[in-house]
């Protein structure tokens, strides 16, 4: 099939991540033409590694969940082998299917909210394509890289945007700071595969956690409000400041 993985000297990434399932998973969207070049590793994060791609010319962020993270690996040498346990394995690797389905459906969610978000294109198992979202194959870099002309508002775009996932696509990011939001032209919000609904119950602390780590962002930087008010701002609750 008319797949090119570049720079195949990476072998400890290969090892790592394009196992069998992956590349399977990697095949059929190859074959359903969602893909047509994988490129260099972008990112390697604890639970992912985001490759850049191409599907018809046009960029590509490719976001793979691994299923061999080193604590599972040395788990299941010891349980591989021993049928009792085939059962375990298969539960971890519908985890991580389900987590990256999760992150898809979140950033629907989001996008359609009218938030700035790498634009979910296609998930298969542990695989999540989606748009691009920097320029000729450099990824715009993360906030906390970034010396910013007018932080005042930069830091309204990003308060408005934890507004409107709250109030509008009744999500909370739940591991919002200067690493998961990538700054170009404007602010963009990636990395949603924790991110929960309002109903969830612990949805309000995640929402106080996300909110303190923008302020810390912020607070050298301009004028930012309480970690409270915006909090109370954005929930329309009435809690004291503690
Ligand atoms: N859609 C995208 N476009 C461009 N770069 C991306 C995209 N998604 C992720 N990246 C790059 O990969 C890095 C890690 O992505 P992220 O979703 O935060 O994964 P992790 O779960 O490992 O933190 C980002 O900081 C960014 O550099
Ligand atoms: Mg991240």
């Amino acid at each position: 099939m008319g797949i090119r993985i570049k720079d195949a000297d990476q072998f400890k990434v290969r090892e790592d991540v394009f196992d069998e399932i992956t590349l399977l998973a990697l095949y059929k969207l190859v074959h359903k033409k969602w893909l047509s070049i994988i490129g260099g590793s972008i990112s390697t994060g604890k639970e992912a590694n985001v490759f850049y791609g191409e599907r018809d010319g046009t960029a590509i962020a490719i976001k793979i969940y691994r299923i061999q993270t080193a604590n599972f690996t040395t788990m299941s040498s010891y349980i591989t082998g021993d049928r009792r346990f085939s059962h375990v394995k298969k539960a971890k690797k519908e985890l991580i299917f389900a987590w990256t389905k999760k992150e898809f459906s979140n950033l629907v969610r989001a996008m359609d909210a009218g938030i700035a978000v790498p634009e979910p294109l296609v998930w298969n198992r542990n695989i999540l394509v989606m748009s691009f979202i920097g320029k000729r194959e450099i990824p715009y870099p993360q906030l906390r890289n970034v010396e910013l002309k007018d932080p005042k508002e930069t830091y309204a775009q990003i308060t408005e945007i934890i507004d409107t996932l709250y109030n509008k696509a009744e999500l909370v990011h739940a591991d919002l700071s200067e690493f998961n939001i990538l700054y170009g032209d404007k602010p963009y919000l990636i990395d949603m595969g924790q991110s929960v609904t309002r109903d969830h119950p612990r949805a309000l602390p995640f929402l106080m956690r996300d909110i303190r780590n923008v302020n810390r962002f912020f607070k050298n930087r301009c004028d930012v409000s309480t970690d409270v008010e915006l909090f109370n701002a954005i929930t329309g609750r009435n809690e004291a400041e503690p």
